[in-house]
């Protein structure tokens, strides 16, 4: 992590507009303001907001602990702060070039953000999800710039995990592929485009692990084993840093 002036060069793409302040979307505006972008965060709720400017600081994963590990000057860590607003109303991403959404699981309250997202965002703004897995067609269905729709999908904790699965569809521009590519490679991020997939959940990294989890569930309740080493077993393995029970606890409710 670095956070000087403009570091990875992602300040020509513009502020970063991020809805939800929880698990993914406070670690997501983290990544984007460490890298240098001005971070638009807007929740709802304001206890999710102060939740997350605390995190942001003070969190496992918060800027202090990067200090700790050399990951951050001590002297940026107000320059971070800075860079993010938390806001309550949505229409504070007005000025945001890409606005990345990470609200509850839920295909109808998304199906309504992206309605209002559309309404609410500049011309010309990419739109993206960062569902674990719902049908980009579904939401860019729900626009009227379905081709500056795309999935822009992380995984937890946001702030550390190089992850980024970039789900397009037949109709995305290949130049919002090519500004989120670029954006996400400026926040550390090792991007992979991948195509929607309309009839199924999740896109590729979570078919496979949720394939992985069902096998492991089934395994303990057949009795061959617990929970405890099972993770043991495939951290052993496969040099996994958590096991599947872990990793579904800490996606859920945070790595506090
Ligand atoms: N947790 C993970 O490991 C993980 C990983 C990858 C993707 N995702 C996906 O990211 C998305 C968010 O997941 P999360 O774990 O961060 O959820 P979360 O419940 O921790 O956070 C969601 C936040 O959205 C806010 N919110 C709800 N309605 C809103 C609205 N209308 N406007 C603004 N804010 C609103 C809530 O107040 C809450 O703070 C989901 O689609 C999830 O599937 C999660």
């Amino acid at each position: 992590m670095t956070a000087g002036d403009d570091p990875a060069g992602v300040g020509a793409v513009g502020t970063v507009g991020v809805i939800g302040a929880g698990v993914m979307g406070a670690g997501i505006a983290q990544a984007a303001a460490v890298a240098g972008c001005a971070v638009v965060c807007v929740d709802t709720s304001a206890t999710a907001r102060e939740r997350a400017r605390h995190q942001l600081v003070e969190g496992r994963f918060g800027l202090r602990a990067a200090v700790e590990r050399g990951k951050l000057d001590a002297a940026d860590v107000d320059r971070v702060i800075a860079r993010i607003a938390w806001e309550p109303e949505l229409s504070a991403v007005a000025g945001a070039a890409v606005v990345i959404e990470a609200v509850p699981e839920d295909l109808s309250l998304k199906v309504r953000m992206f309605r209002e997202l559309d309404r609410v965002a500049a011309a010309g703004a990419i739109l993206a999800t960062n569902s674990s897995g719902f049908p980009i067609g579904a939401l860019a269905a729900a626009t009227d710039r379905p081709t500056r729709v795309l999935g822009w999908h992380w995984s937890s904790p946001a702030q550390i995990m190089r992850f980024a699965e970039i789900v397009v569809t037949e109709h995305t521009d290949p130049d919002a592929v090519e500004t989120v590519t670029r954006l996400a490679r400026g926040l550390g991020k090792n991007p992979v485009v991948v195509r929607d997939a309309p009839m199924s959940w999740g896109y590729v990294a979570n078919r496979v692990y949720w394939a992985a989890v069902a096998e492991a569930r089934r395994i303990v309740a057949e009795g061959i084993s617990t929970e405890r080493d099972v993770d043991q077993l495939l951290v052993d393995c496969f040099r996994w840093p958590v096991g599947p029970f872990t990793m579904i606890q800490g996606a859920t409710a945070g790595w506090t």
